[in-house]
């Protein structure tokens, strides 16, 4: 693991933060359910910041937030598994990114064993990981995996994220 820079955001002058932020905004993203099973009990959450590494061997990262609830887990799991949404899927979504909603996350729709990672049954594409390495910068870590199990569903319509929108694709 390596470290990076832990107070590189108090470091951003406030309006190149804010200009961060906005560029964000402008970028279009397809929205995930990251999901881990520990010790029998299943944690997830929604992340838009997930991409392909390399397709030899097939590989992606995801970035998690130190702050999440899952964060210190996914430094232990030997896998994860990236589900990713369905335009018909946005209140999953919605439950995944609220806290409130934790008890309830995984109630429907999921794969019923823990022990693997749950696997959203409708998702657009579910990727299973072996969790490779990770590094922790700023106020996230980037946790990469190998996939070693895709499953898709036929229908090319994910689940897009937007200038703070959810929005359709396909
Ligand atoms: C559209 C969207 C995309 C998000 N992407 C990420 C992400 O890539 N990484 C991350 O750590 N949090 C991301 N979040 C925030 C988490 O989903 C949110 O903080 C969640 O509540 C954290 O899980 P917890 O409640 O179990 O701590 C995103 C939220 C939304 C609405």
């Amino acid at each position: 693991m390596t470290e990076g820079p832990p107070d590189l955001a108090a470091d951003l002058a406030p309006d190149l933060a804010h200009d961060f932020r906005q560029a964000m905004r402008r970028v279009a993203s397809t929205v995930n359910v990251i999901t881990i099973c520990v010790g029998g009990t299943p944690m997830g959450i929604t992340a838009t910041a997930m991409s392909s590494i390399s397709t030899d061997p097939p590989s992606l990262l995801v970035c998690i937030n130190r702050t999440a609830s899952m964060h210190g887990s996914m430094e232990d799991v030997s896998h994860f598994r990236v589900n990713v949404l369905h335009r018909d899927q946005e209140a999953v979504a919605r439950m995944f990114a609220d806290r409130r909603h934790q008890a309830l996350r995984f109630s429907e729709g999921w794969t019923a064993d823990c022990e693997r990672p749950p696997r959203l049954v409708d998702a657009q594409a579910s990727l299973l990981c072996r969790r490779i390495d990770h590094h922790r910068f700023g106020t996230h870590s980037i946790f990469i995996g190998q996939v070693e199990e895709v499953i898709l569903r036929e229908e090319v319509a994910p689940l897009v994220y937007l200038n703070g929108s959810y929005a359709r694709a396909g």
